[in-house]
């Protein structure tokens, strides 16, 4: 059995009293030994969230890493820099961050690299859009998004590693894959790393976003490929985000 991961992608929303009441509510509702759950906060919330979480079961992740160590890359932040603050995940390739501000499948392999380079966890996400699947290249468009990775990186990486499914057309529409969906490509992503290396593919935890809330969470989660969720809306709500969780 693989251990179950939630992450909560708070996207640009909140405010700095908005961050640290959702830190503190998710945590109360926590106890000790629980494992598998943290947060992406915009950069500017990381330090908050590093303080108020230090000791609790609540990780803390940065919502995107730069494609390089150092140097003149005016805006953006490095994965040395995210370490300084406690930062355990980070997200790279979010469709939003593809498609509004032009992560290529190249620079999403690098900001991946960067990511392992300091000893962040990167979250590949790859997923389709909604006139991709339609003309049934969602297996094509997983190929492409995944081998950029895996040809930089190599297999090995992705022992350090999480992926996150998230079908375009399912982010923020209220308009969720059905489990089977879901199961179907999750196993199809696993397989593809079955390829390369078969150990890895059995440990690599695959999250399903889109949608994600606490009455769907149950049956996506009981997929046999489905290994937690990435939730961007229902996250905003440290109750629901905890259900979910317990879905998990
Ligand atoms: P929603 O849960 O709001 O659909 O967002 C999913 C997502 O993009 C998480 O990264």
């Amino acid at each position: 059995m693989r251990p179950t991961l939630v992450v909560g992608n708070w996207k640009m929303n909140g405010s700095k009293a908005v961050a640290e009441s959702l830190c503190k509510s998710i945590i109360a509702g926590l106890s000790a030994d629980d494992t598998g759950i943290a947060v992406c906060v915009p950069y500017v919330y990381l330090a908050d969230a590093a303080a108020l979480t230090q000791g609790t079961p609540l990780a803390v992740g940065a919502q995107n890493v730069a494609d390089q160590a150092s140097g003149a890359y005016t805006g953006e932040v490095s994965a040395a820099m995210l370490k300084e603050f406690n930062c355990e995940f980070a997200l790279v390739g979010h469709s939003e961050r593809r498609s509004y501000y032009g992560d290529s499948n190249a620079s999403v392999a690098a900001r991946f690299e960067q990511a392992i380079a300091q000893g962040l966890t990167p979250i590949l996400c790859i997923g389709e859009t909604l006139e991709q699947r339609e003309q049934d290249q969602t297996f094509s468009v997983i190929d492409e998004q995944l081998d950029a990775v895996i040809d930089k990186v190599g297999i090995e990486a992705f022992k350090q590693a999480v992926i996150a499914y998230e079908p375009v057309w399912a982010i923020g529409t209220g308009k969720t894959a059905s489990d089977e969906q879901a199961q179907e490509v999750h196993k199809y992503i696993r397989e593809r790393i079955a390829q390369k290396n078969l150990e890895i593919a059995g440990r690599l935890q695959i999250l399903y976003g889109g949608s994600v809330k606490p009455d769907n969470a149950k049956g996506l989660f009981a997929m046999p490929d489905i290994d937690g969720g990435l939730i961007g809306g229902a996250s905003l709500d440290a109750e629901g985000f905890l259900k979910i969780y317990r879905a998990a």
